[in-house]
């Protein structure tokens, strides 16, 4: 099975659009299956910086790219985001790009809520982009949604609007929200339907199809495992199940299409909005990390919160999704660094874990066990083969690779496309 999945082994921003785009140009399809615009995807391509939300990162490159059932899709986001990248240079048409019939609509007052909640939170927020997609999401599953194939009926949509808007009022009126504008809603939606109706396929044929043909199909995971629904720091995450499995169900593919499963880990730790994070630096350190790394996030610009590599939240992300082999990316943020920290346990009170237990309350005191590793003083800034790399920085791959159980794949050592050490190629698999 030539297919590779992608998916992020922490709490995202692992640099997946980057692998992504490296390795699209092997794959014949590019397939996102979950999420939203939430993701921010950066690719650089010499001058170029793409920063991709909800396209898959195979358009950069021109390769089919499908948008698959799983993902919710704004598509006022979408049409901004084709015209973005059209006008960097990037060729999008219906015959690139395709979109799934049956994928949820993130609408206005889903943003609104998104919004109006987190406000409402206090201390408690989780910190989300605020596009909509825990609202989204729950309307999908409450079987109120609005879904892409309902804009080819927007004339026989009445009772369904009815079901989603009534839900939508009582939220709205705890909020002294003003009620929704149907008329605008409506026309909102015969405006944008133009736009969307000529990209949408049933992409679970597309897949199906080119999987019967044999072709390559590499699937792109946004966010990471920390913040799927079911295995992440639960309530601090995302709407959805940013785990491998999801690559089947958020397509229309069978569970043995994933393929070789590439987990995406950066040499570190960053954390984007609220949440327990246990090898945190508060300090100089994750100043450092921060500043080195850019740390800024791609959608909301915050600056992410940073800190040492945790060997036992990768190891836990690496059984729960299968991960046949990793990317470790962001190596060169390490440089001169004298000496590195190693998660490797977790005291909780008088225990200690070699997991992260599914407790809130336990993970928010979650004292961290540190191993020291020395540093490396040379670079490994721009490194395109193993043989570049410091000594000691082989050995911290080595020591991560025996800590998380699974092999690394590809090491990456800039946020540019070919600054990439292929170790073992995933398709080859
Ligand atoms: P994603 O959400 O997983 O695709 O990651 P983001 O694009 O949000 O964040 C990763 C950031 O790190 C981007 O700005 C990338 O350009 C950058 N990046 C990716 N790989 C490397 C690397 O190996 N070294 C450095 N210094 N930056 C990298
Ligand atoms: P990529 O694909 C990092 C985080 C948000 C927040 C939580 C819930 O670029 O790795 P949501 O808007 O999804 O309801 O927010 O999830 N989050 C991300 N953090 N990278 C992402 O995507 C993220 N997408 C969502 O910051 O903590
Ligand atoms: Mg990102």
């Amino acid at each position: 099975m030539a297919n590779v999945t992608v998916i992020g082994a922490q709490w995202g921003d692992e640099g997946k659009g980057k692998i992504v785009d490296w390795l699209s140009e092997r794959a014949d399809v590019v397939a996102r299956f979950q999420g939203g615009h939430n993701a921010g995807h950066t690719l650089v391509v010499g001058e170029k910086v793409y920063k991709l939300s909800l396209l898959p990162s195979g358009i950069v490159r021109g390769t089919l790219s499908v948008i698959g059932n799983g993902v919710v899709l704004d598509p006022w986001h979408f049409r901004d985001e084709v015209a973005k990248l059209k006008g960097q240079g990037v060729d999008i048409n219906p015959a690139n790009l395709q979109i799934a019939e049956t994928c949820p609509l993130i609408l206005p007052f889903h943003r609104d809520l998104d919004g109006l909640r987190e406000d409402a939170s206090g201390a408690g927020k989780i910190g989300t982009t605020r596009r909509g997609i825990g609202p989204a999401y729950e309307d999908k599953v409450g079987r109120r949604a609005i879904r892409v194939c309902d804009l080819a009926h927007l004339d026989d949509l009445d009772l369904q609007i009815d079901r989603l808007t009534a839900h939508h009022e009582a939220l709205r009126a705890g909020f002294n929200e003003k009620p929704i504008d149907r008329a605008q809603l409506m026309a909102d939606l015969t405006e944008i339907a133009a736009f969307i109706l000529p990209f949408v396929k049933p992409v679970w044929l597309t897949l199906n199809k080119a999987k019967a043909a044999g072709q390559r199909i590499l699937f792109e995971g946004a966010q990471g495992t920390l913040l799927d629904i079911d295995h992440g720091t639960y309530p601090f995450v995302t709407s959805s199940n940013t785990v491998a499995g999801t690559a089947a169900s958020g397509t229309g593919l069978g569970p043995n299409a994933a393929g070789f499963v590439l987990g995406i880990v950066k040499a570190y730790t960053t954390r984007v909005g609220s949440g327990p994070f246990p090898s945190e630096q508060e300090n100089d350190i994750g100043q450092r990390l921060g500043e080195r790394g850019h740390e800024f996030g791609t959608v909301t610009g915050r600056k992410r919160r940073c800190g040492w590599f945790d060997a036992v939240l990768v190891r836990q992300s690496v059984a729960v999704s299968g991960v046949t082999g990793i990317a470790l990316t962001k190596l060169d943020v390490l440089d001169g660094f004298e000496e590195l920290q190693i998660c490797v346990g977790y005291k909780i009170g008088d225990q200690t874990f070699d997991y992260l237990p599914a407790h809130a309350q336990d993970q928010a005191k979650a004292e961290p066990i540190y191993e020291s590793i020395d540093g490396w003083s040379d670079t490994t800034a721009g490194a395109r083969s193993w043989a570049d790399l410091p000594a000691q920085a082989i050995k911290y791959i080595r020591r991560i690779e025996e800590l998380i159980g699974c092999p690394v794949t590809l090491v990456s050592t800039s946020p540019e496309r070919d600054d990439t050490i292929l170790v073992r190629d995933p398709f080859a698999d």
